[in-house]
């Protein structure tokens, strides 16, 4: 058996109550999902920045009502310390596992806005791990990020060898690093940093400027629109489909001490070219019936982008048995009806 397995199992028989900060987003509305049919009680925190209320309304759809009310939503901004007070409590009353999604993702964004993107992803960051050692929480699980590993050259990515941040926002994920890592010191906070190389799947939102490429891709193909490729298509990415983000937090929250105050990666240990990606997803709408025959459009490489990324995952499962259980190809099979459906319906 898995020990992912065994986990769940356990949390069936024993629930555990969880607070999820970014629920109505992508990772933390998909974390949502899983936690409320493992019967779990769960505190969710979002001020909607990027994430949607329809998100938490398909969640609804796909639990039982009793499972439902599990969940307690609160409408907050983590930039407030009160309302990270709020979402985890006091010493007496707690959550038991924090897994901290909230954060203005995207390097183009934080390119744009710096000061926004620094607000919300370090000052916000700074007061979850405020309230969570007031609270003292048994685990502080937070969305670290591969942008961390920047001009480091060598692939694959080994969590102990990074190199200079090409980015503002990979600026602010290593000080998420730096600062989680000094609370396990000074105060003895349990915290882990998962750090996610490209996580996509249902939810992942097609929309707006900062749209991550296989949303966006999806869904210009569906709409028949053009694909623009930034520089030749060769970039390499280790995608990794959302399940497998998932099981990565839940092995983390629940980890012995050995596996805590630590750093993983979390993805497959593959790398796909966005050329790869292009014929992949083309393929994947043909197999559900849609077309698309338009050949990409290749344009200037992105400011701030790393040109390969892949990891080495051997780390997480070594030490908190990590087994991603879906392939790329696999979660592009599974994700790809969810878009068809929620792009048609729009
Ligand atoms: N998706 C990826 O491939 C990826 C890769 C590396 C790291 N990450 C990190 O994973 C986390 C989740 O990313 P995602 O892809 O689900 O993005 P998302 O934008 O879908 O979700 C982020 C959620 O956080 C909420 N949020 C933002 N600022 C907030 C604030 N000040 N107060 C309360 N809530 C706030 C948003 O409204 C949104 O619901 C982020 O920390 C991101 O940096 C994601």
């Amino acid at each position: 058996m898995t020990r992912y397995t065994e986990i769940k199992q356990q949390l069936m028989a024993n629930s555990k109550t969880w607070l999820v900060t970014g629920c109505a987003g992508f990772i933390g509305s998909n974390l949502l999902e899983t936690l409320l049919l493992l019967n779990q009680k769960v505190v969710g925190l979002d001020n909607f920045a990027t994430g949607h209320q329809h998100n938490l309304d398909e969640v609804q759809t796909q639990v039982s009502t009793q499972q439902w009310k599990n969940f307690t939503f609160i409408e907050g901004d983590i930039r407030q310390s009160e309302d990270c007070i709020k979402a985890i409590g006091t010493k007496n009353n707690r959550v038991d596992y924090i897994l901290h999604q909230a954060a203005l993702g995207s390097v183009p964004r934080s390119i744009v806005d710096p000061i926004l993107t620094n607000s919300a992803n370090i000052t916000g960051f700074l007061n979850m791990l405020v309230a969570a050692k007031d609270a003292e929480v048994e685990s502080f699980v937070y969305a670290a990020s591969s942008s961390t590993y920047g001009d480091h050259p060598t692939l694959p990515k080994v969590e102990e060898n990074i190199g200079k941040p090409l980015s503002p926002y990979a600026v602010t994920k290593y000080v998420n690093e730096l600062y989680a890592d000094v609370f396990n010191k000074t105060y003895g906070l349990n915290t882990t940093g998962l750090r996610y190389f490209n996580v996509f799947g249902k939810r992942q939102d097609p929309d707006g400027a900062y749209a991550a490429v296989i949303p966006k891709w999806t869904a210009a193909m569906i709409e028949n629109q053009a694909i623009y490729v930034n520089g030749d298509g060769e970039t390499g990415r280790d995608f990794c489909f959302i399940e497998n983000a998932v099981q990565a937090n839940i092995l983390a929250a629940t980890a012995d001490l050995s596996g805590k105050n630590q750093v993983y990666n979390v993805a497959l240990g593959d790398r796909t070219t966005l050329n790869e990606l292009f014929d992949s997803l083309k393929n994947a709408l043909q197999s559900n019936g849609v077309s698309y025959q338009n050949p990409p459009v290749y344009r200037d490489f992105r400011a701030g982008d790393v040109r390969h990324s892949q990891a080495d995952i051997s780390k997480a499962k070594n030490m908190i048995g990590f087994e991603p259980e879906f392939k790329i190809q696999q979660g592009i099979d599974k994700a790809m009806p969810w878009y068809i459906d929620f792009l048609t319906k729009k």
